[in-house]
């Protein structure tokens, strides 16, 4: 499968990156590297350094690459999806930049 991994240069992110790799997974990674490293992303993996908040680059990444799976699994709290913090600004743009990668793709439901 093509599987894009956002925060794919973080500590979860890119070991969930190496696994992929590992099980023969065509891997790309969407990260900002506000606190990931550019040497956490596996060498197999094509690399977007972009925000998510940035929407026309969140529509590039997913026309070129057009990954086939990307939701997390649902939690009932989102913030605890986003890691640090409560900023509801900032979880309604990296949800809305989740939902335009959904829609893009043609995802209309995500497995648990
Ligand atoms: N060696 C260790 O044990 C170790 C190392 C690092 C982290 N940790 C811990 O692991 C836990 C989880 O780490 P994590 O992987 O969730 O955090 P992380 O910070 O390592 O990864 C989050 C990734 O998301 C990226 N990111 C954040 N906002 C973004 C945005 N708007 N657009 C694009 N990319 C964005 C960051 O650059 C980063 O690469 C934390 O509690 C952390 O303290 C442990």
């Amino acid at each position: 499968m093509r599987i894009l991994v956002t925060g794919g240069a973080g500590f979860i992110g890119s070991n969930l990156c190496d696994g992929f790799v590992a099980r023969g997974h065509e891997v790309a990674v969407f990260d900002n590297l506000s606190t990931g490293f550019r040497e956490f992303v596996n060498p197999a993996a094509r690399f977007y350094a972009s925000d998510l908040t940035d929407a026309g680059a969140v529509d590039r990444c997913v026309a070129e690459f057009r990954p086939e799976v990307r939701e997390p699994p649902r939690r009932p709290d989102r913030r605890a999806v986003l890691g640090r913090g409560s900023d509801p600004g900032r979880a309604d743009a990296t949800s809305s930049a989740r939902s335009r990668c959904s829609r893009a793709a043609g995802v209309t439901a995500c497995a648990r």
